[in-house]
């Protein structure tokens, strides 16, 4: 098995660093473009195999695309981060070009791959990857609901006094503040939550976890990355084992949720093929016109992708 991270910053070295240490991966490709930060992170992370006991080879390339040739998966982190005062939107003139063309020389050395998008904006750098692969929609998703709804989940352990293990949620929409997480299928161990936490409680933990990049951007001045790197290690993991898990993803939607020739974060099954599954649930009214919102703000930034002829 192999995979290539591009993007050697914060998110894509964590990002390598957690497969490592999965230890199941044979290899893994690094690149990024400043000359010698994917083989110095590279070679970190190689030096911790004997004290954390992998075997992952972890490799680091400076633009050298041939090197990722044949890879199952490619992560693209690629792109700028965000900074106090920039929402997620501000990123897109930089970043769809660096995402379409790390894109196309991806598809040129491995044609058959999955790709998964963390770079941001999110949902609109999935569209922008989509149109530049020309690889079926399964075969190309946005990271976003797996980091949501993990700091939601931590969010609600912390308040519960619970492991976070034993929290499950979803949660639907773009990777903004108009993400739509769900109470109704939010569980302790399958207990509903609001058997655990007060209406107002958790509707303050909701919007908390619609902010969560920017609290972490506020404190740290740049945006995250433990959380966002095993995110995406995660769904990586998932794939090249073919678990089949439901997890919340950045989709390409063909009239799913009443959404069409869009990419919106969904319950999707995740497997060798990528996504195999897009899974509707039943939205109530409310539900339904949350997540109309979200998909009309996260189709306002596709018209600016849009405007800006790449393709
Ligand atoms: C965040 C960035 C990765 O949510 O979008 O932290």
């Amino acid at each position: 098995m192999k995979v290539t991270v591009v993007g050697a910053g914060n998110v894509g070295a964590t990002c390598a660093n957690v497969l490592a240490h999965r230890d199941f991966i044979n290899e893994i490709i690094l690149l990024d473009i400043k000359e010698g930060t994917s083989e110095g992170k590279s070679l970190d992370i190689w030096e911790a195999a004997p004290v954390n006991h992998y075997s992952t080879r972890v490799t680091g390339v400076t633009n050298d695309y041939a090197a990722t040739a044949a890879s199952d998966v490619v992560v693209i982190t690629s792109g700028l981060p965000r900074k106090p005062g920039m929402s997620r939107d501000d990123l897109i003139a930089t970043n769809a070009k660096i995402v379409k063309s790390v894109t196309e020389e991806i598809v040129k050395y491995s044609p058959n791959t999955i790709i998964i998008v963390v770079s941001n904006p999110l949902d609109v750098m999935s569209y922008c990857a989509y149109l530049a692969a020309g690889l079926p929609s399964n075969k190309v998703m946005g990271m976003a609901g797996v980091l949501d709804t993990a700091r939601y989940r931590a969010f609600l352990a912390t308040e519960i006094g619970v492991s976070p293990k034993d929290i499950q949620a979803l949660l639907l929409g773009g990777h903004g503040d108009t993400m739509v997480p769900l109470p109704k299928y939010t569980t302790v161990s399958g207990i509903p939550v609001t058997d655990f936490v007060p209406a107002d409680k958790l509707e303050a933990i909701i919007e908390r976890t619609k902010k969560g990049g920017g609290e972490i951007v506020n404190l740290l001045g740049t945006s995250a990355w433990y959380a966002p790197g095993a995110a995406a290690a995660q769904m990586v993991e998932v794939i090249l084992k073919d678990e089949k898990r439901v997890l919340p993803v950045c989709a390409w939607l063909e009239g799913e949720y009443g959404q069409k020739g869009l990419y919106l974060g969904v319950p999707v099954v995740l497997g060798k093929n990528g996504i195999e599954k897009i899974i509707e649930l039943k939205l109530d009214d409310n539900e339904q016109e949350l997540l109309n919102d979200s998909a009309e703000a996260v189709r306002s930034v596709c018209a600016v992708l849009d405007d800006m002829k790449l393709f």
